[in-house]
């Protein structure tokens, strides 16, 4: 499976968010957090910055950490995103809204917390384009990589190999030159990087290293 990096701007220079998002156009797509401060102890923006994002030159990755996204993630499918991510802690119903965000275009993106078992979604994966796997608590950048996510990471690529199925697997969280082969290696095959990549002042470097320690 190919692997693809995805820088996320949570933590970039906002007020040239333009500039900030053209200094990535060599990773596969934009990974946008959305955070409402209820379902995370954070809130980043909404709606209309993400708009603005989709008019740039990449595919974007929308990742909602929010309550509710029954009711909102369908705008972010509307608006443009190439695909929708949103929490299996906080949908009431995950299935019908991964056919309601195919219905509209996007892909479907499911994704857990730490403590969140995959298990009694084994059944669901053919429902999704990806899983996302938080290899941090969600709500803020910079924090150290969860080690303890490696086997759940393992177990759903294991699921979605046996279930003959063309299923991503997202990790987010910690992602730099030292952790992300781990993830590699326990078949993670999309890579979100905010800090390691906005932290350096050579992004388009810092994206083909990660690419090359993935691919390794
Ligand atoms: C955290 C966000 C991440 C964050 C990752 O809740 O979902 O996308 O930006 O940042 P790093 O790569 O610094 O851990
Ligand atoms: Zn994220």
């Amino acid at each position: 499976m190919e692997n693809r990096i995805h820088p996320s701007i949570l933590n970039c220079d906002i007020s040239a968010l333009g500039s900030e998002v053209a200094s990535i156009s060599s990773a596969d797509a934009v990974h946008v957090d959305v955070m409402d401060n209820h379902f995370v102890p954070n809130l980043s923006w909404g709606l209309p910055v993400v708009e603005s994002v989709v008019a740039g030159p990449l595919p974007v990755d929308a990742h909602l950490m929010m309550m509710d996204p029954d009711r909102w993630a369908p705008a972010y499918a509307e608006a443009g995103c190439a695909s929708v991510t949103f929490h299996l802690e906080a949908a009431h119903a995950p299935v019908r809204l991964a056919r309601e965000l195919h219905r509209l275009g996007a892909r479907a993106c499911l994704a857990l917390k730490p403590a969140t078992d995959i298990a009694p979604v084994i059944d669901l994966l053919s429902e999704f384009d990806m899983i996302l796997i938080m290899t941090v608590e969600p709500g803020f950048g910079g924090q150290p990589f969860l080690d303890n996510q490696l086997a759940k990471i393992a177990r759903t690529r294991r699921a979605i190999s046996e279930a003959n199925l063309d299923v991503a697997i997202q990790v987010d969280g910690g992602i730099s030159r030292e952790t992300i082969e781990r993830a590699s290696e326990a078949g993670a095959n999309v890579f979100v990087a905010g800090s390691a990549i906005f932290r350096s002042p050579d992004r388009a470097g810092e994206i083909a290293a990660l690419r090359s320690l993935a691919d390794h």
